[in-house]
């Protein structure tokens, strides 16, 4: 076997460039376009942030005005959309129905040309495909949730923006300013992080000159797993089997013994901490004096003290999202769709540079089968060639 070196995973390999955004472990920062991610959480609406993640720039009244009014244009949930849903059984995973509803949303759009020469699309179709779906995602994931509770929909309101809005749609009434701040800044901390699993996936079907929804529901199969965009889901099964903070010490010993991954710690590229978490952290402190739970903030310190101590492993931005969402009210269920709903902008953003560079992805593998060897003589599943 010639003696290749292997990247399992791509571990450290740097693939390609990406103004997107720079995530930066030596100094634990993220930046969308430039600026860093706690600024952006801290300053401004998740509009905003999908208008710089698309457009290089932050947006000014009038450009932030104009994608407002976009947006509500595909806030309602679609009829076929929904008809689609309502075909799928109420146990099927919440991310098969967004995967279920973006494909009909593409199969639906007939902006492009239809032609397979055509699907890449141009970079203004692809804009506003990117919009539309960014729009069109809360309806989606709201509904999901309420069709599991036997709830109807709920209407958007076009006097409530885009985080407001979610939370109405969601569940039927208007969330107060505190939550609606707090679950705005989880949108803006999840919208991007560079070439992660989900966007790499876009990035490699947008490089076949695929169509962006065939990239975002590829992203959509690749966010589902627990070792990615699952965990904040999985953290919150966790929370659930420890129950409160005294029993986190003999939970701990016994998952460590069964070797098994504690979800919401880790991460592929920040090795001393998720430079997002104290952001996300602060938020998840406003819930939890907001809806008086001192539980949670003692089973939460405590598991991550124990773990960091045992194994210096930190924790990622879906331990502090995990029970933030889980405070808010949404389903467990609900928690990755609503990763969806804020990493379409970023995926989206990657979808578009890639298409711009136009480089079709295809890596080597090193052979480690059985050496070249021919059929000789008669073969008896031959005989009916
Ligand atoms: C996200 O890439 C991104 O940017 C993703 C993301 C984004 O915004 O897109 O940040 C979002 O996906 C965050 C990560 C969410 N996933 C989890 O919380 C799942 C639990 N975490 C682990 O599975 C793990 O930390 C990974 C997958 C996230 C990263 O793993 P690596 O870099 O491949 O490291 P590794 O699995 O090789 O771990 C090194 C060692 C191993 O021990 P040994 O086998 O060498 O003895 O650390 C151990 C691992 O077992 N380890 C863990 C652990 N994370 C690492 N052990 C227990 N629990 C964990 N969480």
């Amino acid at each position: 076997m010639t003696d290749v070196e292997i990247k399992k995973g791509l571990a450290g390999v740097t693939v390609d460039y990406t103004a997107v955004s720079k995530v930066n472990p030596e100094t634990n920062s993220l930046l969308y376009r430039g600026y860093p991610v706690q600024e952006l959480a801290a300053t401004q609406p998740f509009e905003a942030v999908a208008y710089l993640l698309w457009n290089g720039e932050l947006p000014t009244d009038e450009q932030l005005a104009s994608l407002r009014a976009e947006e509500r244009k595909h806030r309602a949930l679609a009829d076929n959309v929904k008809a689609a849903i309502d075909l799928l059984p109420l146990e099927a995973h919440p991310m098969d129905e967004v995967r279920t509803a973006v494909s009909v949303i593409g199969a639906s759009d007939s902006s492009g040309s239809g032609s397979v020469l055509d699907a890449a699309g141009s970079p203004e179709e692809n804009l506003a495909r990117s919009i539309r779906l960014y729009a069109s995602l809360p309806a989606i994931v709201a509904y999901g949730q309420r069709r599991r509770r036997g709830q109807e929909i709920v209407p958007p309101r076009d006097d409530l923006d885009y985080a407001a809005n979610f939370l109405w749609m969601t569940f039927g009434e208007e969330a107060e300013p505190v939550v609606v701040d707090a679950f705005n800044r989880s949108m803006t901390l999840y919208a991007e992080h560079s070439f992660n699993a989900s966007t790499f996936t876009a990035r490699v079907i947008t490089s076949t000159l695929s169509d962006l929804y065939s990239a975002v529901v590829g992203a959509i199969g690749a966010l589902k797993g627990p070792l990615h965009g699952g965990a904040n889901e999985a953290v919150l099964h966790i929370f659930n089997e420890i129950g409160s903070a005294e029993n986190v010490v003999p939970w701990l010993d016994k998952a460590l013994a069964e070797k098994r991954k504690i979800m919401g710690f880790g991460h592929r590229v920040y090795k001393r901490g998720d430079s997002r978490v104290p952001t996300m952290k602060t938020a998840l402190d406003t819930l939890i004096e907001h809806y008086d739970r001192p539980d949670v903030a003692a089973l939460y310190d405590a598991l991550e003290s124990e773990f960091v101590s045992r194994k210096g492993i930190y924790p990622n931005l879906d331990y502090p999202s995990g029970p933030a969402y889980n405070l808010i009210g949404f389903d467990t269920l609900t928690f990755t769709p609503l990763f969806i709903a804020s990493r379409v902008t970023g995926w989206t953003a990657h979808i578009m540079e890639q298409t711009a560079s136009n480089a079709l992805i295809r890596p080597l593998s090193a052979y480690n089968g059985p050496d070249e060897r021919h059929i000789d003589g008669y073969v008896p599943d031959a005989a009916h060639l």
